[in-house]
């Protein structure tokens, strides 16, 4: 049978790596979360004191580093930090760190790396636009930004978090703008692209609208 992929992309907290993770599921494809990779790279250079504007370090750690799945977990220099890169000083970094070039390229090469001569379904801002402009599939998932917010704090707020929702609407408002703004594939809503709107919608009935699509081969 023919690889089938399938390219996700919207804002923070617009459902998309839970809608995401459960398609894999039904259709038993992999699925690669490509935020949590930009999120394991934030980990390792704010652990290491990294000045990101200092080119030369950057470009080191860039080269000694290894990023990968197993099992749907993400590893970091062969250590597993799937909890470590949803702590909130992550959170409020990972946008100026994503924005860099080389960054990029690295992360880019490894996405195009493990999508090769397998079925995925692979998440992010720049999937459908950059890393697999010929996705099977390209899906653009959104919500109002109260929403988004909304979500993140009941996350937060049930890991035991003292939060507050204005402050979380801005963190997610300034990561909305440094996305879509960087120079380098920002968050764009492909043309090719089926947009959803998951702000009244529950994650089971996205789930389900997108196996249909896919299931009948298109729109
Ligand atoms: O989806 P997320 O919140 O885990 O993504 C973390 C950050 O990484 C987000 O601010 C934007 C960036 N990102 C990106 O630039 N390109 C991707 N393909 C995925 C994420």
């Amino acid at each position: 049978m023919k690889n089938l992929t399938i390219a996700v992309d919207g804002p923070a907290g617009s459902g998309k790596s839970t809608i995401s993770k459960k398609i894999a599921r039904e259709l038993d494809i992999i699925y690669i979360d490509t935020g949590a990779m930009y999120r394991a790279l934030t980990l390792k250079l704010l652990k290491n004191n990294i000045n990101i504007h200092d080119k030369k370090e950057l470009y080191k750690i860039l080269q000694s580093t290894s990023i990968d799945f197993r099992n749907n977990h993400i590893f970091l220099d062969g250590k597993n930090v799937d909890e470590e890169i949803r702590d909130n000083q992550i959170s409020t970094n990972v946008s100026d760190v994503a924005k860099i070039k080389e960054v990029r390229e690295k992360l880019v090469e490894i996405q195009r790396d493990i999508a090769r001569n397998k079925s995925v379904i692979m998440d992010g801002r720049d999937i459908g636009s950059f890393v697999l402009p010929n996705a099977n599939y390209k899906f653009y998932i959104t919500a109002s930004i109260e929403e988004r917010g909304y979500r993140r704090y009941k996350e937060l707020k049930g890991k035991g978090y003292n939060v507050n929702l204005d402050a979380i609407i801005e963190e997610i408002r300034e990561r909305d703008r440094i996305d879509s703004t960087r120079e380098f594939s920002p968050l764009v809503k492909c043309a090719d692209a089926i947009e959803i709107d998951t702000t009244d919608k529950t994650i089971e009935e996205v789930v389900v609208h997108i196996l249909e699509i896919v299931n009948r081969g298109g729109k």
